[in-house]
């Protein structure tokens, strides 16, 4: 089954073909990370107008990458949430309409269930049972995972998710949209002693995380320098932050997996991508004999890839949207019904 999977939730259109027989045919993404540059963060109205540009020339492009025709297409993946509302209907009626026209069925993929089942895509996917980190720009969340559809909520964050943490930590030091990755980048010149900063809610038992502290406590540390601050303090206070999120992260990861007796993590989501949390996973689950599963850099940000691989499991399990054009900018991850895997 040749499935085409275009997400469009946030500031990246994402068009991808999944064979399931084949696995990835084609992938291309556009990112509005210029357009929406200027403004300090995402303008909703741009990016759905900017989704509408792109959707047709996208579509182009991937059918001629796989050398495949519209009407070789299967069914058509759409993200139907969560995510800002307006990016989500311009995909969901593109890629409603689109299956219509061609007589094929259509579904609305959950985006986090895309992220959680990204690293499906590479050579070495994970085997179930397994516990995922979801880290994305607006979720932080621990899931006990024991098939397609078969996900126990275990933890999430009471705040900021971790990206957001990065994002709105980088507005603080100067670094320009999208701070995550930037941070990132400062952090490795950075002095990882000369700051510590806390690791919230790691002393006491649970999985919930918080990261809104954090940020307030990064603040208090910049407004001290002022307009004094030199670049090594600020690459410095990136370093710290960095260190600080990454061990919160991997102390709950840790727990998750001896609390609940699992052997195979997976990290998913725009934080995955980040050097020092997979480092630091694999030397600490290295020790408990547990193993880190991971997708590559491209596939843990917003892609087209992930909703075709996820719409793929479930299209060819016989679920399908009916013709309403449906969103739901809020949807409970441990709400979706379980399909068993495809391959
Ligand atoms: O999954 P994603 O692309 O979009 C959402 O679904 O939100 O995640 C984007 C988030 C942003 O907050 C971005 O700053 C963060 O992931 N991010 C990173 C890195 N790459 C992306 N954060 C830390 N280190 C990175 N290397
Ligand atoms: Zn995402």
């Amino acid at each position: 089954m040749r499935v085409l999977g275009i997400e469009t939730s946030c500031d990246e259109t994402g068009l991808a073909i999944y064979d399931t027989q084949a696995g990835l045919l084609a992938e291309a993404l556009h990112s509005q990370v210029d357009l929406h540059a200027a403004y300090g963060g995402v303008v909703p109205e741009l990016a759905s107008r900017d989704h509408i540009r792109r959707l047709l020339p996208l579509l182009e492009q991937v059918l001629a990458e796989a050398k495949l025709d519209r009407r070789d297409l299967d069914g058509i993946a759409y993200t139907a949430g969560p995510g800002l509302a307006g990016a989500l209907m311009v995909g969901a009626a593109f890629g409603r309409s689109l299956a219509w026209a061609l007589g094929i069925p259509a579904l609305g993929v959950h985006h986090m269930e895309g992220h959680l089942l990204a690293p499906m895509l590479e050579p070495e996917p994970p085997a179930f049972p397994f516990i995922a980190l979801l880290v994305s720009g607006g979720h932080t969340q621990l899931v006990d995972v024991t098939g397609v559809g078969c996900y126990r909520m275990l933890g999430e964050s009471l705040d900021d998710a971790a990206g957001e943490a990065f994002d709105k930590t980088a507005k603080l030091l100067g670094l320009p949209y999208p701070g995550g990755p930037e941070l990132a980048r400062l952090a490795e010149s950075g002095d990882p002693t000369r700051f510590r900063f806390p690791r919230p809610m790691t002393d006491r038992p649970g999985l919930d995380f918080s990261f809104s502290g954090l940020k307030t406590r990064v603040l208090t540390e910049v407004q001290k320098f002022g307009e004094t601050m030199d670049a090594a303090t600020r690459a410095d206070i990136a370093r710290g932050f960095e260190e600080a999120v990454v061990e919160t992260l991997a102390i709950k990861c840790e727990r998750a997996l001896q609390e609940h007796g699992r052997t195979r993590l997976v990290i998913a989501g725009g934080v995955s991508a980040n050097k020092r949390l997979r480092k630091d996973l694999e030397t600490r689950l290295k020790k408990i004999g547990a193993g880190v599963f991971y997708a590559r850099p491209a596939l843990c940000t917003d892609n087209g890839a992930m909703i075709a691989y996820a719409g793929a499991c479930r299209l060819a399990a016989g679920e399908q949207s009916d013709l309403d054009i449906g969103t739901r900018a809020r949807w409970p991850l441990d709400s979706l019904p379980a399909i068993e895997p495809v391959a």
